[in-house]
């Protein structure tokens, strides 16, 4: 047998080894996923026909001599051979040629052709079938839905399980940490939480809860913010009730467009901080145009069930 079997051999069951371990020796490995079976059927296919094509060439290369008429010139000492242009690549290139003037002078100006355009198309047209597809599902499939897109968009800040990350972002497993309602309190809040444009005022415009008309004290600050973070509970109660519950509601809950929950997340919570973003005490957080009304849906009601379990 020729040495070069040998080493296709020896080569393609290294190549097939390492792909059996990494598929195989993986955690979950092929898990039944039609996927996972299509990718290693293609790892495989790709080890063999590279094998094989190699040994092809190299065999070819052993036995073949050069052959034919060369032209006069050469070329710092390399001959050309005297071949004639193959028709078919020798049409195509004269195509293409004509294609290329047509698509400068003509279809790109004229036809207003852009790319980017297209791709807006297609995400629109992708959107409105996503919709519809999925517009019936609710309850736990819809919390799934919505783990794969916090997977995919958003655990690059809060972090894997939702906890935050020390200064990036918010801990999405509470609703509001005390440090974050401090600052409402301190500086107002205008990132449009409502949908509208509907700002909280800072402590000189927030009612005390004994005096009437003066500032909130910086000790019922604290004492406020520690009972919102905690879920509303423990000290703090008479104050929120003086000075927030006129607002968030005595639950904390919010009310329709006067002032949003700040006692749970709820789905139209998120959804309107996906649609124009978030900047507070941590930084800013980016609104989320690519994601779809559905897909914004499904985050929020995943987020919604973190906070709920705790
Ligand atoms: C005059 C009405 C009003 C009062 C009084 C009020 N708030 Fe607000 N609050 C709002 C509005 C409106 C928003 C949403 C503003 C926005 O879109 O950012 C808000 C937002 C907040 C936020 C930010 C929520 C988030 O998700 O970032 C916190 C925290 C908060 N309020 C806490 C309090 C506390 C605590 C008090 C009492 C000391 C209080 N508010 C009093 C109207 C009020
Ligand atoms: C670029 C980093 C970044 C990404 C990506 C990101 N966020 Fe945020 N997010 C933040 C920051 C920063 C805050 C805190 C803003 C503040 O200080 O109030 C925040 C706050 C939030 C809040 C409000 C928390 C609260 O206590 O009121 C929610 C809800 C939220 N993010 C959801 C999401 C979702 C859902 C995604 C994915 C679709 C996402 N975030 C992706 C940075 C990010």
């Amino acid at each position: 047998m020729n040495k070069i079997y040998l080493w296709g051999f020896i080569v393609t069951a290294a190549m097939l080894g390492f792909t059996y371990m990494s598929v195989i020796g993986s955690k979950g490995g092929l898990n039944g996923d039609i996927v996972n079976i299509l990718t290693a059927a293609a790892a495989v296919a790709l080890v063999l026909i590279t094998v094989f094509t190699v040994i092809k060439y190299v065999r070819q290369m052993q036995v073949d001599t050069a052959s034919g008429e060369l032209a006069n010139e050469k070329w710092d000492d390399i001959g050309e051979y005297l071949n004639p242009i193959p028709t078919g690549w020798g049409i195509l290139f004269l195509l293409t040629m004509v294609w290329g003037m047509w698509y400068f002078l003509i279809g790109y100006p004229v036809n207003g052709y852009s790319q980017i355009g297209e791709y807006n198309e297609d995400v629109a047209a992708h959107n409105t079938k996503f919709e519809a597809k999925y517009k019936d599902i609710t309850g736990d499939r819809l919390i799934e839905m919505g783990e794969s897109v916090f997977l995919a968009e958003c655990k690059v800040c809060h972090g894997l399980t939702a906890d935050g990350i020390d200064g990036t972002a918010s801990d999405l497993n509470v609703r509001l940490e005390a440090n974050v309602v401090k600052y409402h309190i301190l500086h107002g809040s205008n990132s449009k939480l409502m949908g509208t444009e509907n700002p909280m005022p800072n402590r000189y415009g927030i009612m005390n809860a004994n005096t009437d008309y003066s500032p909130i004290s910086d000790a019922e600050i604290d004492v406020v913010s520690e009972y919102v973070a905690n879920g509303m509970t423990g000290e703090g109660a008479d104050v929120f009730a003086g000075a927030c519950a006129a607002c968030h509601g005595a639950d904390g809950k919010g009310q329709a467009y006067v002032a949003p929950n700040i006692a749970t997340f709820d789905i139209g919570l998120v959804v309107t901080i996906l649609n124009h973003g978030k900047r507070g005490v941590i930084g800013g957080m980016p609104a989320f145009d690519r994601l779809n009304t559905k897909q914004k849906e499904a985050v929020g009601a995943y987020i919604t069930s973190l906070s709920a379990k705790e």
